[in-house]
């Protein structure tokens, strides 16, 4: 074989090769239709220092245009990604976009450090108006998020208090799925589905410390037909928020823990209208925390309505069962005539054990009684074994069946439930 007799024939070899690369990697390979995106052929430097958002916009656009059946954008491991709120823009040319996460991304540290659009930070990551979606593998999202968890902050800087980032915001996607990934440290919350449909979420691990103000694990808002499955979530609020307009929610082997459990609501703020309805959650265990909570504010519209929480166990929990129709998070609320309605919630199968003595609490409105509140198998102890546990009931109606412990007063007795 001759070697390359001058500079240009070089030049010319090299431009081959390049080619036959840039082919290899974004053309259609028809027996597998994958093609990868790989960040750090975008320049993606993952030392943890290099601000590696540019690259990973670069490729998200080429994989977003691509036309292969699988475009992938890979992010590759035993790297460290710096990333500035970015936001992932669809929609895409495929209905099989893919983001396969093995490595770490990382958010910069400093609040005030952080290049927010609009003085807004209201997320790190953003995916947006994408159909066809995953987003796996097993990376690391770190919002890096302690210095952000300071309360004197909202005071010293232009990030409202209400306004610190979420870590992953999946916003007005369908067909999503969200895999493997752990998640930790987030600003504020770490997952938030908001105006989408048909999310799956699995096996999925959430962590940050039982002190970390408002980093709820995985948010829900305005989605329909969302489906959370197999995760492990400790944060320092709610490892599950359900927000307005949610509907066909399948929640499933969830553990919880340090954490404030699951939460419906809080629903009605300033007198809004806010709806929630068909939730079902199945088989989760919850730590330390909250168990199952729905709360709403005085003054508002709307129902959380359709609800059941099935095999459920708490473990030395502050509030196993609680329903609060006077939700407030400051002093000064005034009770009020309307209220967010809430009705057909069952409870079957709850155990485990209370920190309180009151170990079940169904707090209603005097205007808007909650209805058909149902109540099956449960026993919940006091996790310092001598004193039994109670109940509180106010303006509920619903049955019951005789297998419950502590008695629940309120609820008409009915075997056949
Ligand atoms: C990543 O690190 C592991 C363990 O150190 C090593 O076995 C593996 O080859 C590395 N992979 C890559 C792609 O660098
Ligand atoms: C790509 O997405 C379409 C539409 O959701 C689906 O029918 C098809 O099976 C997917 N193809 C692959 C290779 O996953
Ligand atoms: C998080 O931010 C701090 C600066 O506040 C930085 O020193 C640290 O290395 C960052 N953590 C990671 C995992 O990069
Ligand atoms: C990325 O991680 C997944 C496991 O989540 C693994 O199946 C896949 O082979 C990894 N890919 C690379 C290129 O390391
Ligand atoms: C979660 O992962 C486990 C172990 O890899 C697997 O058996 C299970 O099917 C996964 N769950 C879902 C809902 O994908
Ligand atoms: C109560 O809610 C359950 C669960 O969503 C639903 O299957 C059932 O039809 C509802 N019952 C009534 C009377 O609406
Ligand atoms: C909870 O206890 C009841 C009896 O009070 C029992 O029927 C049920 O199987 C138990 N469920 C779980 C998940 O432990
Ligand atoms: C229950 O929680 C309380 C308050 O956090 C704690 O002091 C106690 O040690 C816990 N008990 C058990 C058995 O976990
Ligand atoms: C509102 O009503 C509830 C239940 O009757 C009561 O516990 C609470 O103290 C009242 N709040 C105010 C601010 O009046
Ligand atoms: C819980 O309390 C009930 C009623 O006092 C008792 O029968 C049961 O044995 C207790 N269960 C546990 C696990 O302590
Ligand atoms: C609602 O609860 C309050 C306080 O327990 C009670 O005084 C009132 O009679 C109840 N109203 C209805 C309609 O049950
Ligand atoms: C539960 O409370 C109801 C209503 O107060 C009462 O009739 C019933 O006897 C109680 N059951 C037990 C086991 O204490």
């Amino acid at each position: 074989m001759a070697t390359p007799a001058s500079p240009t024939v070089a030049r010319i070899l090299l431009c081959f090769f390049v080619l036959a690369r840039v082919c290899a990697s974004t053309s259609s390979q028809p027996s597998v239709g994958q093609s990868f995106f790989n960040v750090v052929e975008y320049g993606a430097v993952g030392d943890g220092r290099t601000d590696d958002t540019k690259a990973f916009k670069k490729a998200w656009n080429d994989a977003c245009e691509s036309n292969v059946i699988v475009p992938t954008m890979h992010i590759p491991r035993n790297k460290t990604y710096l990333l500035q709120p970015l936001v992932l823009q669809g929609p895409c040319n495929s209905q099989n976009l893919t983001i396969q996460i093995n490595g770490t991304l990382v958010a910069l540290g400093d609040p005030s450090a952080w290049k927010c659009d609009k003085k807004h930070c209201r997320h790190w990551i953003m995916i947006s108006d994408v159909d066809g979606l995953s987003v796996l593998g097993s990376g690391t999202i770190n919002g890096n998020g302690s210095r952000w968890w300071d309360h004197s902050l909202c005071h010293r800087h232009h990030v409202g208090c209400g306004k610190k980032p979420t870590g992953l915001v999946i916003d007005r996607c369908n067909e999503v799925r969200l895999s493997e990934l752990t998640f930790q440290d987030s600003p504020q919350m770490h997952v938030a589905i908001e105006r989408s449909t048909r999310v799956a979420a699995a096996n999925l691990t959430i962590a940050s410390p039982g002190h970390s103000p408002n980093t709820d694990g995985i948010h829900v808002q305005r989605s329909r037909h969302v489906r959370i499955r197999d995760c492990r979530i400790g944060t320092g609020d709610d490892c599950i928020s359900i927000g307005s307009g949610s509907a066909h929610l399948d929640i499933s082997g969830i553990s919880c823990g340090p954490g404030h459990g699951v939460s419906i609501g809080s629903l009605g703020k300033h007198g809004s209208r806010e709806t929630v309805e068909d939730v079902r959650r199945l088989g989760c265990h919850m730590g330390t925390s909250n168990g199952v909570r729905i709360k709403t504010w005085q003054g508002g519209k709307g129902y959380a309505r359709d609800i059941v929480f099935e095999r459920i166990t708490v473990s030395n929990s502050s509030h196993p069962i609680i329903i609060n129709q006077f939700y407030c998070d400051h002093q000064h609320c005034k009770n009020q005539t309307s209220a967010v309605q809430i009705s057909n919630v069952t409870y079957s199968q709850v155990n485990g054990t209370s920190r309180a003595k009151a170990a079940v609490e169904l707090a209603c409105s005097k205007m808007h009684p909650c209805r058909d509140i149902l109540m099956k198998d449960i026993t919940l102890n006091l996790t310092v074994k001598g004193k039994e546990t109670t109940s509180y009931c106010s303006n509920v109606s619903g049955r019951r069946n005789s297998n419950i412990f502590p008695n629940i007063s309120c609820l008409e007795e009915d075997e056949d439930l």
